[in-house]
């Protein structure tokens, strides 16, 4: 039976009060950080100081998608501040496999992301060289966007492959995922729910956390 895994994107937080609002969300599975640079996306939000900050804070494991360039440079140094899981953007390498070995080696998990027009073709003949595979749902940048529904049969072709391959990849969907949507996206095969605003836009962040995973729950028996 698929494991579903709900991580909360801190990036719908208020910032100000960082610290309640990590513990608010204590019953999700990961927390996910977004990592911006001004440069691979049109925002910015912070680097290895925060994260470092967040890490200690955080009672959950850290999920780091680095929405940022020279990834071979940075990457790295999250996984060596013990984040449980990196996950950076083919888009932004030229060596994903060797970077991928590299954060595995420091002992992180090593995640890769594509964009919605990036095909995910080519990533399927090497699923055993990442613990996930980031399907973006969004343009990444911004939180509170709608999910481009034309990205989803990238999530259909992906978990085909994981399934005939037995492989032990995680299938993650990010970017405008909500109780609307998230036992559709669970039907086609996502396994790990980024949501950002669905989360922290809600005054009781523990029920609308139960509500998306007994959804993504129920898509997935379907
Ligand atoms: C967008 C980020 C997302 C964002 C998702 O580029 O990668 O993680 O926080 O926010 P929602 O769930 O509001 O679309
Ligand atoms: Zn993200």
């Amino acid at each position: 039976m698929l494991v579903i895994r709900i991580n909360p994107s801190i990036l719908s937080a208020d910032f100000m009060n960082l610290a309640d609002e990590l513990q608010s969300v204590s019953t999700a599975d990961l927390i996910h950080v977004d990592v911006m640079d001004n440069h691979f996306v049109p925002n910015l939000t912070f680097g290895p100081p925060v994260v470092r900050q967040i890490q200690d804070v955080s009672a959950k494991p850290l999920d780091i998608h680095l929405m940022i360039e020279n990834v071979d440079r940075w990457a790295p140094e999250y996984a060596e501040m013990g984040a449980f899981s990196v996950t950076f953007h083919l888009e932004a390498t030229s060596e994903p496999f060797e970077l991928a070995r590299k954060l595995r080696s420091i002992g992180a998990r090593a995640g890769i992301a594509i964009k919605p027009n990036t095909p995910v073709e080519p990533l399927l003949e090497h699923l055993s060289e990442f613990d996930q595979l980031l399907v973006m749902t969004v343009e990444p940048g911004f939180g509170g966007q709608k999910l481009i529904q034309e990205t989803l049969p990238k999530v259909a072709a992906a978990r085909r492959r994981i399934l005939r391959e037995s492989a032990a990849v995680w299938l993650q969907v990010d970017g405008g995922i909500d109780e609307s949507n998230i036992a559709q996206v669970s039907e086609l095969g996502a396994d790990t729910f980024v949501a950002g605003s669905a989360v922290f836009n809600k005054l009781d962040r523990a029920s609308q956390i139960e509500q998306l995973r007994s959804l993504a729950n129920a898509g997935h028996r379907h």
